[in-house]
């Protein structure tokens, strides 16, 4: 299985019945296909999960409702990725509960995979094919109708047309981090898990890759991201928690989280440009030239 999180799997992004945003985080009981459609996107409660005697999860607990962007931060070796893998079925927990759209991770793994899909830490392109030709192979492999349609759209949406005949090799890092979004898209998945989406990209093409997930939620999708930005997990997400030695520390809407901390004092600052505001000003400029 490649990082693309199973596109090996036959029919892993096929769309199930689903209401976007039709139902927020709440009091919810495994059971009948009823409840399942009102269940949360993601159901995380008491993961545990150990590497030898490094204990990476220690009674991790979230939820994330249908429709909304939720970051899970953290810093390296906090067991984002752990996490994810484990939503997505690609590894198994020791201990405690994982759901997704109101399947087992366990026991209905297979049910899970055709709701999902897995945009991994590192692309899983094949640098060899060219851009549409990745496209094509993904909507093969998830028996997708009009593969070449579907190519041909998604090549359209993330800004790649004029490049989608040309070897994946050739991509910058922002058109290969879109390439690779993108291929996860094919069969509209409901859930969407981006593992660090924009780690090495420059500001623009994170940017790009900002409003990608930002049209994506707005359709429907639920999306779960990892990342290192705190800027990042500001600026997308509606909901946000903080993953740190083992446990959730922190959870809730960047308004609530800011409530955690004491009131602020108001004082006179200058406010000076951030050298990305200086950077996205500048390149602005040169492209209008
Ligand atoms: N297969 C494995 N075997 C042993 N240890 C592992 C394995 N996978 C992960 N770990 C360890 O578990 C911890 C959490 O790793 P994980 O990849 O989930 O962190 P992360 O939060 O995604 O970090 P990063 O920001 O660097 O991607 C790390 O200490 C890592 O070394
Ligand atoms: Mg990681």
């Amino acid at each position: 299985m490649t990082g693309q999180g199973g596109s090996s799997e036959p029919g892993m992004s096929v769309t199930g019945s689903y209401a976007p945003g039709s139902s927020k985080p709440g009091s919810y009981a495994p059971g009948s296909g009823d409840q399942r459609s009102s269940a949360p996107a993601i159901l995380v409660d008491d993961l545990r999960k150990d590497f030898g005697d490094h204990q990476v999860l220690r009674g991790v607990d979230f939820t994330v409702g249908r429709g909304e962007i939720f970051a899970l931060l953290g810093s390296n070796g906090a067991g984002k990725t752990t996490t994810i893998n484990i939503c997505a079925t690609l590894l198994k927990a020791d201990s405690g509960r994982v759901e997704v759209c109101g399947h087992d991770v366990v026991t209905e793994a297979a049910k899970v995979r055709q709701s999902i899909s897995l945009t991994g830490q590192f692309a899983a392109v094949d640098d060899m094919l060219t851009g549409r030709e990745n496209l094509v192979l993904i909507a093969k492999l998830r028996r997708v109708p009009n593969p070449s349609g579907t190519a041909d759209a998604l090549l359209a949406r993330f800004g790649l047309v004029d490049a989608g005949d040309r070897r994946a090799s050739t991509y910058s890092g922002g058109m290969t981090r879109r390439l690779d979004i993108a291929m996860s898209l094919v069969g509209s998945p409901e859930v969407i898990f981006l593992d660090e989406p924009t780690t090495g990209l420059d500001p623009e093409a994170r940017i790009e890759v900002w409003r990608s997930v930002q049209e994506l939620a707005a359709g429907g999708t639920t999306i779960l991201l990892t990342t290192q930005y705190l800027e990042e997990a500001e600026h997308l997400a509606d909901r946000i928690a903080i993953l740190h030695e083992g446990v959730i520390i922190a959870c809730g809407t960047m308004d609530e989280l800011k409530q955690l901390f004491p009131p602020a004092e108001v004082e006179y600052v200058e406010k000076q440009p951030s050298l990305e505001d200086i950077f996205l000003a500048i390149t602005a400029k040169e492209a209008t030239k």
